[in-house]
């Protein structure tokens, strides 16, 4: 039985396709900056504080007036279709059983308004801006018509990532596997049965209506993140006239740009790297959050991702000012172990590891979470803001 988010990971190793499994787990060029996000990870200890009562600790967090079981969302992450058919639905339903948000990517594979209709919970959608405006402003109407609540605007995807796996493995569309490719397929009947039944996934919530057939140029982009170069700050703006409710910026790492953000008129703010998969250079998040936090000084909620695999993680980014952290790949390996019973198992895990860490540091409550628990704070951390 998996007992941790490295177990599922073992777990969907063996499952799934090298092809996928590479998708999910690859980084960009040396994959440096994924392993700086495990690496500064570790570095960064919590101190006890003894002799408080914990006899009832509750994890719960409130953000944009709602409260979740814990500080921790679903990150949007595209083609789940590919880890499992139906993957985006059923990784929406764990979430609303264990009542944290869900975010669905513009590359899912699901349709927004059958998500609307077959789940519950809380659900944000993630924006991609390709160059034909449109496809945005079609897919915000959607998403507003579907009971999503709030909009996550990626930004740190000018163009895709260099993922070397992918090359390697000729993921792209229209797929050419190699010959490894296709013969490590056929090792692989459960995962290659499930997509015999749904039929190879689709981006199809480019297209305002279910018949409207997407061109292979755009899925083949959308893939490739090939994404408007020319979206900049003035465009925000446009946004905001089109969404009224919560919009988070994702994917900023520099201080100037949380405080650019706040000027902006948006609501929060996600401080990420997309999981070490675009700029191989970049900096850990966990090192870049106490700067951005700083630049904030309290005027948004500032979120976090890439990197964190337990409840400890968590709190660490907690005690440094984070008010929730984004999951992406340790949901997926639980999608790929186990369908929505692993996502669960995996959102379950992380709950009950943060619940632990709060009782040994002497914190009951999140708000209790603080600096007083970061007395040694590596030298790599910068909490300088720009002038
Ligand atoms: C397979 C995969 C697909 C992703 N697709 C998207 C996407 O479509 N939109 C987006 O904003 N971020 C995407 N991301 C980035 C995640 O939202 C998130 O930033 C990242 O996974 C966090 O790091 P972690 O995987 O270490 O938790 C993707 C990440 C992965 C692993």
């Amino acid at each position: 039985m998996p007992v941790n988010v490295e177990d599922h990971r073992l777990r969907a190793k063996r499952r799934l396709p090298r092809f996928v499994f590479d998708y999910v787990e690859g980084g960009a060029d040396d994959e440096s900056c994924l392993r700086r996000n495990r690496a500064d990870m570790e570095r960064v200890t919590l101190t006890p504080t003894c002799l408080r009562d914990v006899s009832a600790v509750d994890s719960s967090a409130g953000l944009f007036g709602r409260r979740w079981r814990a500080p921790i969302a679903i990150a949007p992450t595209g083609f789940n279709g590919l880890v499992r058919p139906d993957g985006d639905l059923l990784a929406a339903r764990a979430a609303a059983a264990v009542q944290v948000p869900f975010s669905l990517s513009t590359a899912s594979n699901t349709r927004m308004e059958r998500l609307g209709r077959e789940t519950d919970g809380e659900r944000w959608f993630q924006l991609y801006v390709m160059t034909d405006r449109s496809i945005a402003e079609q897919m915000i109407e959607r998403a507003r018509q579907a009971g999503f609540t709030t909009l996550i605007l990626t930004v740190d995807v000018p163009t895709g990532g260099n993922r070397e796996r992918d090359r390697r493995n000729g993921f792209r569309l229209p797929f050419r596997p190699s010959l490894a490719t296709i013969l490590d397929l056929c090792r692989r009947p459960a995962w290659l049965a499930g997509l015999a039944r749904s039929g190879p996934p689709r981006f199809v919530n480019l297209s305002p209506t279910e018949d409207h057939e997407q061109s292979a140029e755009l899925q083949a982009a959308l893939l490739s993140r090939a994404l408007d170069r020319r979206l900049s700050w003035d465009d925000v703006a446009w946004l905001r006239a089109r969404w009224d409710g919560p919009i988070i910026i994702k994917g900023l790492l520099h201080p100037e740009d949380a405080v650019r953000a706040v000027h902006a008129g948006v609501n929060g703010i996600i401080v990420s790297n997309h999981g070490g998969r675009q700029l191989d250079a970049a900096p850990s998040t966990i090192s870049a959050l106490p700067a951005m936090v700083a630049a904030i000084a309290g005027r948004l909620p500032v979120l976090v991702d890439s990197g964190f695999r337990r409840g400890s993680d968590v709190v660490k980014a907690v005690a440094l000012g984070a008010c929730g952290v984004l999951l992406g790949r340790p949901v997926l390996y639980g999608l790929a172990a186990g369908g929505e019973a692993g996502v669960r198992a995996v959102l379950e895990t992380i709950i009950a590891e943060i619940e632990t860490t709060m009782t040994l540091i002497g914190a009951a409550s999140i708000a209790e979470i603080g600096p007083q628990h970061l007395l040694s704070h590596p030298s790599v951390f910068h909490r300088t803001p720009p002038s």
